[in-house]
């Protein structure tokens, strides 16, 4: 990695559970590892510019692609929205803190360097605890991407940030596996209507009891994207992935992901089983893991199952259409 930047640091990542340290390493204008309920983010002061130019070079992301911040409270985001429609607020009262982004119009407080220029910001309010109290003890917002390198599979253990960051960053927050696995689902407004702008951890179908209606999805452009979901490639392992299907028989140096069992005749050191049940939550908790894991072994080509178009299945099959995509 070219290293022009002066708050990117040079020593080993030490993976940590100590809050304050943190906070001080944030204070100081680097980047850090931080845990969210959906996967491990990248994160940094989102006022410090410096710090946040960090977070494009260590990921290697277009400066076009803008941040999510990250805040404790509404109430303590409030100086960075503009506006924050009434529909937005039901979905904000049923599913916040956790896995749910809001794009709202935005003050000028907000960098552009945050928002790539556009006039909405994105906004979320996380559950996990030690980063609830991490932001609890700090005056300014966090930006946070996933904490991959841009295209690869996001992080969803500690462990998995300092393998794919190390050396570029001064601490990971340890804070456990990541109880959802999959990114939030990012909502906004067009014509005071919600749209989908990324399928994540709350489900469509949650969204719509919620809303009253189901509401549209926008994620696939041929424009410029406007959220990571939206590049046709990305969450791509290095291994070639493809999808299983039910006349494919076992082959050496193959790696196979299943949802609920193993298929006989599939020898067992080949296969890594998602669930017990078919439970698409813990398919979910478990999917990004398994495919780094997967994708560490060596392998010349994994296959995994198809997910259902029902509830997280959608979300499940926006991931792997992309991951499989280059493959094909
Ligand atoms: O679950 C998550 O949302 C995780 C954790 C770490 O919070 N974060 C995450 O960030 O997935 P990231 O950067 O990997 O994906 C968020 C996407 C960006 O790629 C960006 O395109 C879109 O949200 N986004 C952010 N700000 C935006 C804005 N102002 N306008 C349009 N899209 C925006
Ligand atoms: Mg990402």
């Amino acid at each position: 990695m070219t290293n022009n930047c002066p708050y990117l640091c040079q020593v080993n990542t030490r993976i940590t559970q100590n809050i304050s340290i943190v906070i001080k390493a944030l204070k100081r204008g680097n980047a850090v590892g931080i845990p969210t309920e959906t996967v491990y983010g990248l994160a940094a002061n989102a006022l410090h510019s410096d710090a946040v130019k960090s977070i494009y070079d260590i990921k290697t992301r277009p400066t076009n692609n803008p941040l999510i911040l990250h805040f404790y409270s509404k109430e303590k985001a409030q100086p960075y929205i503009a506006e924050f429609h009434e529909e937005l607020a039901l979905l904000e009262q049923a599913f916040s803190p956790g896995p749910i982004t809001f794009l709202v119009p935005k003050t000028d407080l907000v960098p552009d360097l945050i928002t790539a220029g556009l006039p909405r910001v994105a906004i979320r309010f996380p559950s996990h605890p030690m980063l609830r109290e991490l932001l609890s003890n700090i005056e300014f917002p966090i930006a946070a991407p996933s904490a991959n390198k841009y295209g690869a599979v996001s992080p969803t253990q500690a462990i998995q940030v300092k393998q794919h960051l190390d050396g570029a960053i001064p601490f990971v927050l340890d804070g456990g596996p990541c109880a959802f696995g999959l990114e939030s689902t990012i909502v906004g407004m067009e014509e005071n209507k919600v749209i989908v702008y990324r399928h994540g951890s709350i489900a469509l179908d949650d969204l719509s009891v919620v809303l009253g209606y189901v509401p549209k999805i926008k994620n696939q452009t041929d424009d410029l994207p406007i959220t990571s979901g939206m590049v046709k490639y990305h969450y791509a392992p290095k291994t070639p992935l493809r999808y299983f299907n039910a006349s494919l028989t076992p082959e050496e140096n193959i790696g196979y992901l299943f949802f609920s069992c193993i298929p006989e005749g599939f020898p067992a050191h080949q296969c890594i089983l998602l669930s017990d049940n078919g439970d698409q939550k813990q398919i979910a908790r478990n999917l990004y893991r398994s495919l780094i894991e997967m994708d560490a072994k060596g392998f010349s080509g994994m296959y995994i199952e198809k997910p259902s178009k029902k509830g997280l299945g959608l979300t499940l099959l926006d991931r792997l259409n992309r991951a499989t995509a280059k493959f094909k």
